[in-house]
């Protein structure tokens, strides 16, 4: 599969996309030690076991046992094969790939490829039309009047689909598509004639990009007020709303980067936003935040904007999302329009500066929104409401972490409702005592038991001998050659004998000592995964040559023993088969005695 591409090519590649950065664009990775930590990707956790070494160049989840480098990251992820993650880095790193390694083999059905293809070539032909030509000129002025610039309209291929009965039909069809597959895809209707015709017809497209920027839908809003206001494709294979977030591929770097995300409701609003230097930005489709999407937000950013209509559907949507997003772990954040504006007309009449000033820097914290929001369900002129009221905004309160924090809007609390701060810290301390509060500490606690309990299992001692052995060996070629020549593959586990025998023959190549290179030649994923344990096994730099010729002396002891233990129980089965009772007798001493000194030994 990739022959066709050279093992250097693939080492400039790897070499050029560090695993930190690229692994960076998924998970939110915070520098501990020499490695960096975070969430892992693959296993749903709260506590992070997911560690990166940028020294070693690979990855592994305590929790899960996943592990790999750069390439088996993206293909675990992304369910690519070898050589889609190969192409992707390239890409990513500006490497062009020789001509004849392009049209490899894809892990997409030849349908998806094809319905990807349709789309691309669409947008492009509604792009073209709405920047150079008459047909599209309707669709210009429309965005136009709505401040859309062109550079905006460039950057997101907004585009505008002519109101003819089949002009995207024969285009589609001179292609080469098959029309019954664009019909189902949302791109052309059946009429009842069994004719083919255009389904989006004098509207502005937007296409809808994935988070590899592919477009897989589109967004075709009607500009004279017909009904719906946007028509969508219809949800598939590639396109499910409740996945994806519009504009994630072109934010997700400034949202790493910002460690915070704006989230919108529309199309326009992101647009908007971006065009006036936001561009952490994304939107959910008219359908209600779904956990699939909070969750990629939170693998993404540690603060997440909610910044709906200021409608009452605007406020009830902001509440579910902000529980939604605060279960997922994000610290959630809550910006206000004010005059029912959305997002796009404030901008549109304010600006983006004030914007970014008055709107997203002056956003509210949960717990100020929440105690204005549940205000609705209460009457607060009754005495009972307004007790019952404080005792709800002290159960949300309670689970604040932060000390100051709670006592801030306990002041609040209480100058409202003129009920004593000390009243109210009392009654807080009772419900964090409910909720088992500090448990933050216990949590940390249990991440270090888990890849502690990992690293040092209780395994006997040439066995802990090996792996360390292994260890220096993975990161220094003197000492595997010394190895190599004073016991050659004489582990005694199964699986060091494999790695040695690998490890030994990388180095007779001649290839530097990165274990993120030799793991590409381990197919074996059981073993790939001992590989990097062994890997990420703490090791001194610089271990003297004593401790490695115990190392050493340990392992030899084993298997000579062993050895011997393995014969004699062998004897000791003829004796018994032999009907010599007492033989036997003899011989299970002399193996017990050879056992007690292997244990003394170790
Ligand atoms: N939406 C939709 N179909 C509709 C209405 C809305 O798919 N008939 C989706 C679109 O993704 C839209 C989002 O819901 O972007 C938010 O709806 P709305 O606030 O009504 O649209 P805006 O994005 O504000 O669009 P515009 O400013 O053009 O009215
Ligand atoms: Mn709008």
């Amino acid at each position: 599969m990739a022959n066709q591409i050279s093992e250097e090519l693939i080492e400039q590649i790897r070499s050029t996309n560090d695993i930190v950065d690229t692994i960076g664009e998924y998970v939110q990775l915070k520098k501990q030690g020499r490695n960096y930590l975070g969430l892992c990707p693959f296993h749903g956790e709260k506590t992070p076991s997911f560690s990166v070494s940028q020294e070693k160049q690979i990855f592994h989840c305590f929790g899960c046992g996943k592990g790999g480098n750069v390439f088996t990251f993206l293909m675990e992820i992304e369910s690519f094969n070898f050589y889609e993650a190969i192409k992707h880095l390239a890409e990513r790193a500006g490497i062009e790939l020789p001509n004849d390694a392009i049209n490899q083999e894809s892990s997409l059905s030849k349908e998806s490829q094809q319905v990807l293809s349709a789309h691309e070539w669409l947008m492009k032909l509604y792009h073209h039309l709405i920047r150079y030509t008459k047909d599209g000129k309707q669709g210009l002025d429309y965005l136009q009047e709505r401040g859309i610039t062109t550079e905006a309209i460039d950057t997101f291929q907004l585009g505008f689909a002519p109101n003819t009965k089949d002009f995207i039909a024969t285009f589609l069809e001179k292609k080469g598509f098959h029309p019954q597959m664009l019909v189902k895809y949302g791109l052309l209707v059946r009429g009842q004639d069994d004719s083919v015709t255009d389904r989006f017809r004098g509207r502005v497209v937007f296409p809808i990009r994935n988070h590899l920027g592919k477009t897989v839908a589109f967004g075709a809003r009607a500009m004279e007020g017909q009904e719906p206001k946007y028509l969508n494709s219809p949800e598939s294979d590639l396109f499910q709303k409740g996945k994806m977030l519009y504009n994630f591929d072109l934010a997700k770097k400034h949202i790493r980067k910002q460690n915070e995300v704006v989230l919108f409701e529309g199309y326009m609003d992101v647009i908007s936003a971006y065009q006036s230097g936001v561009h952490n930005v994304v939107a959910t489709m008219g359908t209600a935040l779904t956990e699939i999407q909070a969750k990629l937000l939170g693998r993404y950013a540690e603060t997440v904007i909610i910044c709906y209509d200021g409608d009452n559907a605007g406020i009830e949507a902001t509440y579910k999302a902000a529980k939604l997003l605060q279960q997922t772990g994000c610290q959630v954040k809550i910006a206000s329009l004010k005059n029912n504006l959305d997002p796009d007309s404030y901008i549109k009449e304010f600006g983006g500066d004030a914007f970014k000033r008055e709107v997203l820097e002056a956003s509210q914290t949960f717990m100020s929104f929440y105690m204005q929001y549940i205000k609705k369900d209460y009457n607060l002129s009754l005495e009972g409401d307004r007790i019952e009221y404080v005792e709800e905004i002290l159960k949300e309160l309670a689970k604040i972490e932060s000390s100051v924090e709670r006592e801030f809007y306990l002041k609040e609390l209480s100058a409202e409702f003129n009920i004593s701060v000390q009243t109210l810290l009392e009654e807080i301390e009772q419900q964090r005592q409910k909720l088992g509060a500090g448990k933050d500490k216990w949590e940390k606690d249990r991440y270090t038991n888990k890849v502690e309990k990992s690293r040092g299992k209780l395994l006997p001692a040439y066995h802990n001998a090996e792996r360390q052995l292994l260890a220096y060996m993975l990161q220094n070629r003197t000492i595997a050659d010394k190895v190599q020549e004073e016991i050659g593959v004489s582990f005694n586990i199964d699986d060091h004998k494999i790695i040695a025998t690998y490890l030994y023959a990388f180095y007779e190549e001649d290839n530097p000592e990165s274990v993120s290179m030799f793991i590409e030649r381990i197919t074996d994923e059981k073993l790939r995964k001992v590989v990097i344990e062994l890997a990420l096994i703490p090791t001194q730099t610089d271990i003297s040559d004593k401790e490695i010729n115990d190392y050493i002396q340990i392992i030899r002891n084993e298997s000579s023993t062993g050895v011997s233990i393995k014969q004699l129980k062998a004897e000791q089965r003829l004796a018994e088969q032999q009907q010599d009772p007492i033989k036997a007798a003899q011989i299970a001493l002399k193996i017990i005695e050879l056992q007690r000194q292997v244990k003394h030994l170790n």
